[in-house]
């Protein structure tokens, strides 16, 4: 497999065109949008510049959340009087979060975390927001847990997809949602002469495993739910794969919702643990994947099945959810069902052993595809038109009025009756009610101010 075959795969996740792979960059035929490469990995979302900016902005948050937390160890170390293991604990705390600000810094180095920031206005006009749910370091366990731990679960994982495809033999596989991109590896392994795309938006874990991909070994301090004993506050790992990547391997940093291929070309697609944690109903899914395979190619989903949205419809079962793939171009699905250990860290009392499900489905026809999707409404993105007044702003702006009248009274000199009094005498709500209402007000502020005293 070549490169040229890789690059013929490639459709632009903003229009649809070809990308040429030309003078080190990708560049959209159509809209001409230039897409950069991270490290060797192509960064193929619909506004690299803006999608940049905002992991950039994230990193930065978080770099900052670790300085607090390092002064705040600080802070209880100076207090003295301490029990040796708990000085213990938090000096090795303190080592390694500021050895983990380092390691971050080196593997996402390729995002330019210095650069200026791009404009939020064509973000927002893109409608292509990551989600906030999604930080740097959301699935930052996986990354140890794929390269380090050992191999039961990564075994388990394996097995499990390879019986779900059964006798099918993959030419070119995709893995949407890859994580710190273990499983994909494992497939690529086995399945060599095919060509493997493993592809996640997150950067870290696609940074670090174009790192481990090419055989070099990361250093990366792990931070245990549960340590088993002080020992293993912050073990620093060793993260390496058995061996680097072949050719036939690829990643890419892309986002599954507008995923950056030409329809039809892959003749596998595995989505594990990924289904039931993206914003868009299964049968939309269904069709987005059902486009980007062949006739007749395979839809491995591995992983949880737990559905927990806003809207009762789509919290599906798993009888529903076999309905629903039929439903969307594809055969009656296999399922098999099993149990497995899963995030189980050697350094921590906290892991699980988890339900998993293994659903194979062939695409047998041909759907039209969803429209792109759209992460947020046109009274956001368009500054012309008219902000809706939902009950959410409603509430709130009622909210806001009464809080910001209950601080405009505090003089040093009023109690909470004298301010009940004024609400009352405005008309806001009866003086009995208010006593409540100020007093819980008030403690939740008292606290919050409480808690920003130890910063
Ligand atoms: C539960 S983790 C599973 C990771 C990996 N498949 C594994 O089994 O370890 C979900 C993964 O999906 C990725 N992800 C979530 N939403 C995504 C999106 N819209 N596009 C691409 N990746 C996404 C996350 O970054 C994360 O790596």
């Amino acid at each position: 497999m070549t490169s040229r075959d890789f690059n013929e795969l490639l459709a632009c996740p903003r229009c649809d065109n070809r990308i040429i792979f030309d003078k080190g960059q990708f560049q959209c035929r159509g809209c001409k949008t230039e897409f950069p490469v991270l490290d060797g990995v192509p960064f193929l979302v619909s506004d690299p510049g803006t999608t940049l900016y905002e992991w950039r902005e994230r990193y930065h948050a978080l770099i900052r959340r670790l300085e607090q937390d390092i002064e705040r160890i600080e802070l209880s170390l100076k207090q003295g009087d301490l029990p040796e293991l708990t000085c213990k604990r938090l000096e090795s705390s303190k080592k390694a979060n500021a050895a983990y600000i380092d390691e971050l810094t080196a593997v996402l180095n390729p995002l330019d975390v210095t650069s200026l920031p791009a404009n939020l206005e064509t973000y927002l006009a893109l409608r292509t927001r990551l989600p906030s749910d999604q930080g740097i370091t959301t699935y930052y366990a996986n990354l140890h847990r794929d390269w380090c731990w050992g191999d039961q679960e990564n075994f388990d994982s394996l097995r499990l997809v390879l019986e779900g495809l059964d006798e099918h033999v993959p030419e070119h596989m995709l893995v949407l949602g890859a994580g710190g991109a273990r499983l994909a590896y494992d497939l690529h392994h086995k399945f060599p002469s095919a060509l493997t795309v493993a592809t996640d938006f997150n950067p870290l874990l696609m940074l670090a495993a174009a790192r481990l991909m090419r055989g070099e070994t990361l250093h990366l301090h792990e931070f245990p739910i549960a340590p088993r004993s002080v020992d293993d506050v912050a073990p620093e790992r060793e993260l390496r794969a058995p061996e680097a990547a072949g050719e036939n391997f690829r990643l890419v940093l892309a986002n599954a919702l507008r995923a950056p291929f030409k329809p039809g070309v892959f003749d596998t697609l595995i989505t594990p643990w990924l289904v039931d944690i993206l914003p868009e109903t299964l049968s939309i899914q269904a069709r987005r994947y059902n486009h980007l395979l062949v006739d007749g190619g395979y839809w491995v989903w591995f992983g949880s099945h737990a559905f927990r949205g806003a809207n009762p419809e789509d919290n599906i079962s798993l009888d529903e959810t076999r309905e629903i793939i039929e439903r969307n171009g594809f055969s009656a699905p296999t399922v098999i069902e099993a149990e497995i250990p899963y995030m189980v860290s050697p350094a921590s009392r906290h892991g699980r052993v988890e339900q998993v499900v293994v659903i194979c489905a062939q695409k047998n026809k041909k759907l039209k595809p969803p429209s792109r999707h759209v992460a947020l409404p046109d009274w956001l993105v368009k500054p012309d038109q008219p902000v809706p007044i939902t009950e959410a702003f409603k509430m709130e702006a009622m909210s806001t009025r009464i809080y910001a009248f209950t601080l405009s009274m505090i003089d040093g000199k009023r109690s909470i009756n004298d301010m009940a009094e004024l609400m009352e005498q405005q008309r806001l709500m009866p003086k009995q009610d208010a006593v409540s209402s100020i007093r819980g007000f008030l403690i939740r502020k008292y606290e919050e101010g409480e808690s920003y005293s130890t910063f």
